[in-house]
């Protein structure tokens, strides 16, 4: 008995919880999706495998693209002579949550270009 209490005090918390923070939670979720997303579907080509390393396509964030999630929802969906498209893989709510998940990554030194870093 005492049990079940615990449980359903518990449960009731949670909701309690999850309706407090609304709409901050669905956000979340979504760079949750889209950074799962990209770890299994673009890492091959965007994350480095270890610090110094390069890659073949351009590292990834919130500068990508000049930060337009617009242009980064098309350019994944349509891809180019050198990164396959996505839109037959993805539905829309997937390309978004990418484009989502991508705005959260801060840019890195890597990212910073090379003028910026010698001045
Ligand atoms: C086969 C390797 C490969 C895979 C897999 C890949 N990409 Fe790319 N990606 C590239 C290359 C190479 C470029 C650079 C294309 C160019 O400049 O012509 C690129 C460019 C991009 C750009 C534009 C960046 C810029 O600054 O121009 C975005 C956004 C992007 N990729 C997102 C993704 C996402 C999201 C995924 C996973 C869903 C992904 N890519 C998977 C190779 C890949």
């Amino acid at each position: 008995m005492r049990h079940h209490f615990a449980t359903g005090a518990i449960a009731a918390c949670a909701l309690v919880f999850v309706v407090t923070v609304g709409h901050t939670e669905d956000l979340a979720s979504i760079e949750i999706l889209g950074r799962n997303l990209v770890n299994q579907n673009c890492a091959v080509c965007h994350l480095k495998p270890q610090l110094g390393a390069k890659t073949y396509g351009p590292a990834l964030n919130r500068e990508t693209l000049g930060g337009n999630v617009e242009a980064i929802r098309d350019f994944v969906s349509i891809g180019n002579q050198r990164m396959p498209g996505f839109r037959y893989r993805f539905s829309v709510a997937q390309i978004d949550a990418i484009a989502v998940y991508l705005k959260s990554v801060p840019a890195t030194l890597a990212a910073t270009p090379a003028s910026a870093v010698t001045r």
